[in-house]
């Protein structure tokens, strides 16, 4: 079978080769799928550049996240989520997963949708929920609300009931916000996000504040956090890590939480399922539906890989096999 695959580390146009490998072995506890769609993350690029944590051992296949059919066994044609283990990532034309990883998924959700049902969305999910308590009818600021991890935030936290107010850069993209459901979208490019949250909210500041893009970003956050607000750090799209000066958390009462959704797989696993289970309930009410910013067919992996480090992205960029 073929897979993407690199054997040096570098930009994934210069290292990424689609090349023949071994079928993935059926071992207990795992299931073979065939990869009917791989949603591409940041961490995906980090990887191919070798600056994410997590270092495989060459060469490796990168995707991190799938939606598949199962091959065979008891569970043979069911449709699951999943996040493949490296170094045999998703972009492949078939691939192993912890069966304990795989989730079923409802016959009526396309397996793009379902490829984007994961990282993402159960990021937001305990990050809004587990980590920062949001509250229904608690202001909710998300930064780059049109990015992958942003859009996630910003619907999960509407169908939490907070009002959420959006960042991100440029007239288009504050438009996607607003499509999402955000309540208030500013180009935080264009002009200062701090006045206009205060003015939201009577000069009190948001009670949680989910911030993917981190510097300078998160340094303007720290001056509009409400009494007992919640900065969350999710991310550092923007390059930059922020510091947190603690005499600041004193005298204004907030808190900073980190999160690291990948850990609860190791530390919380139940969180996992639970989560999974949420999701796939609120996706049934219609309360969230990933924005698919580009279906590009799977032969695309170094351009779509290279867009997403670019700022050129809107919400999931989701990969399908072509037949
Ligand atoms: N903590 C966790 O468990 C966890 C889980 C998943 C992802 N993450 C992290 O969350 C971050 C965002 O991931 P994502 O999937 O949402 O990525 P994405 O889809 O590429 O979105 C990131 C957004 O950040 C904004 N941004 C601001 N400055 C930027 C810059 N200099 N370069 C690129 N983008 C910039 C852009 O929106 P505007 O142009 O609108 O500003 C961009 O759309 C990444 O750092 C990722 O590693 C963390």
């Amino acid at each position: 079978m073929k897979a993407w695959q690199l054997s040096e580390l570098g930009e994934p146009r210069d290292v990424l080769r689609w090349v023949d490998v071994p079928e993935p072995e059926a071992h207990a506890g795992t299931l073979r799928l065939r990869v009917d769609a791989v949603a591409l993350n940041v961490s995906d690029l980090l990887l191919c550049r070798g600056v994410h944590q997590e270092k495989p051992p060459l060469p490796f296949t990168p995707g991190l996240e799938v939606s598949g059919t199962v091959l065979d066994g008891p569970r043979a044609g069911e449709r699951v989520l999943a996040c493949p283990g490296l170094p045999h990532g998703g972009l492949a034309e078939r691939v192993a997963v912890a069966e304990a990883s795989a989730f079923p998924i409802p016959d009526a959700m396309s397996a793009t949708t379902a490829a984007s049902l994961m990282i993402t969305y159960q990021t937001g999910y305990v990050g809004l929920h587990t980590r920062s308590r949001l509250q229904p009818g608690e202001a909710l600021l998300v930064h780059a609300g049109a990015g992958g991890v942003g859009s996630a935030a910003i619907q999960l936290g509407k169908a939490a009931g907070a009002r959420v107010i959006a960042t991100a850069g440029g007239p288009d993209e504050v438009e996607v916000c607003e499509q999402l459901g955000a309540d208030v979208s500013i180009d935080y490019l264009a002009e200062d996000f701090v006045p206009v949250v205060k003015d939201l909210t009577e000069g009190r500041g948001a009670d949680v504040i989910y911030d993917s893009v981190g510097g300078d970003v998160f340094d303007r956050s720290r001056t509009c956090i409400a009494f007992e607000g919640r900065i969350l750090v999710v991310g550092f799209a923007g390059g930059r890590i922020a510091e947190a000066p603690t005499d600041h958390l004193i005298v204004e009462n907030y808190s900073v939480l980190g999160l690291h959704w990948g850990l609860y797989r190791t530390q919380q696993p139940q969180v996992i399922p639970d989560t999974h289970a949420a999701l796939m309930a609120l996706w049934e009410q219609g309360s969230i539906d990933p924005l698919i910013g580009a279906e590009l067919p799977l032969s695309e992996a170094p351009s779509a890989l290279a867009d997403l480090g670019d700022r050129g992205t809107i919400g999931k960029v989701v990969l399908v096999p072509t037949p």
